[in-house]
C-alpha cells in the first residue's frame, strides 16, 4: 500500500495517487487478483434473490471482471462500470460485459438520481477515506427497492506487515484502513437499511515479503516509500523489514491477513 503517513484526507492517499496507481497497474491487476476474485464471487452469492435489476452499476469496477458476471448474469439488464482510474476503464472496456464505461468519484457518482436498482461494489470502497458521502450518494442514486452490495476492508488489513514496518522505523507504511464498527455505525446511520454486515478474515500466504510487496505493486496497492526517514539507509532498511517480518512465518509461508467487510443494504 501507499505510503499514507503524510497523506492528506485521514490517511489515505490523494484520489490523483489513487487512479494513477491504479491506470498503472490495469494489465498486471488480472494475474495476481486471486483474493479480489475470491472476495467478489462471495459478494455475488450474496446478493438477494429478489435482485432482478433493470439497471446495475459495477462501482470501482477495475478490469472489469465482476462487470461482465454481472452482465451475465442480469441478461435482460443494461450495466454501468464506473471506475477512478482511466487506465482500469480503457482495459476493461473492449472485454464488454457493461453498456456504459464511466470515469468517475464513488463519493460523487456522475449519474442521475434513481437511476440505479443495483450497486455492486468489490474492494474498492476502503479506497474512499468519505464512506458517508459513498453511502448517500448510493442512496441518492438507487431506486426504491435497490440494493447496494459492497465489500471492502477493515482495520487488521496487512497487519502483519504494518506490525513490521513498525518494528523497523515506528512509521506508517500501510494504508489505514476504518474499523469495523465505523462500517457498522456509518451504514446503520446512512437512510438506507442493513440487511447484513460482517467481517471475514482472509489469510494469504507467501514465500517471502518481496512476493507479497510484488504483489501489492501489481495490484496497484504498492508500499515501500523510499523516502521515509528513519536513520537506516533503504537497504538496511529492507534487510531490516525482512527480518521482521519473518517472527510471523507459519509452514505454509508468509501470512497476510485481509479483514473483508461484506455489506448488503437496500433502500425503502
Ligand atoms: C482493488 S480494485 C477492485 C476492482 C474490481 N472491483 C475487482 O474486484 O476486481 C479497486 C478499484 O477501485 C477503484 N477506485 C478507487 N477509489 C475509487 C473511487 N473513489 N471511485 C471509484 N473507483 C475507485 C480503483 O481505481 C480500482 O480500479
Amino acid at each position: 500500500m501507499t505510503d499514507l503517513s503524510h497523506s492528506p484526507q485521514g490517511g489515505l492517499p490523494d484520489k490523483r495517487q489513487v487512479a494513477a496507481s491504479f491506470s498503472r497497474a490495469a494489465e498486471s491487476y488480472d494475474s495476481v487478483a486471486a483474493l479480489q476474485r475470491k472476495v467478489g464471487a462471495e459478494l455475488l452469492a450474496q446478493l438477494p434473490a429478489s435482485c432482478e435489476p433493470q439497471r446495475w452499476l459495477d462501482l470501482g469496477c477495475g478490469t472489469g471482471y465482476f462487470s461482465r458476471a454481472l452482465g451475465e448474469r442480469f441478461t435482460a439488464s443494461q450495466g454501468v462500470a464506473l471506475d477512478i482510474a482511466e487506465g482500469m476503464l480503457r482495459h476493461a472496456q473492449p472485454l464488454g460485459g457493461a453498456q456504459q464505461f464511466i470515469a468517475g468519484d464513488a463519493e460523487r457518482l456522475p449519474l442521475q438520481s434513481a437511476s440505479c436498482d443495483l450497486l455492486f461494489s468489490s474492494l474498492a470502497l476502503q479506497w474512499c477515506a468519505d464512506f458517508t458521502a459513498v453511502l448517500s450518494e448510493a442512496e441518492r442514486v438507487l431506486r426504491p427497492g435497490g440494493v447496494l452490495a459492497f465489500s471492502s476492508l477493515c482495520v487488521g488489513t496487512l497487519q502483519e506487515l504494518r506490525d513490521s514496518w513498525q518494528t523497523v522505523d515506528g512509521f506508517v507504511h500501510v494504508n489505514r484502513f476504518r474499523r469495523f464498527e465505523d462500517y457498522q455505525r456509518l451504514c446503520a446511520a446512512s437512510g438506507l437499511q442493513m440487511a447484513s454486515l460482517q467481517a471475514q478474515a482472509e489469510v494469504l500466504h507467501y514465500p517471502d515479503v518481496r512476493s507479497l510487496t510484488h504483489e501489492l505493486k501489481a495490484l496497484g496497492a504498492h508500499n515501500l516509500n523510499p523516502g521515509r526517514p528513519g536513520g537506516l539507509t533503504g537497504r538496511a532498511r529492507m534487510l531490516a523489514l525482512l527480518k521482521a517480518y519473518e517472527q510471523f512465518r507459519q509452514p505454509q509461508g508468509l501470512p497476510a491477513t485481509y479483514q473483508v467487510v461484506y455489506g448488503v443494504l437496500r433502500k425503502d
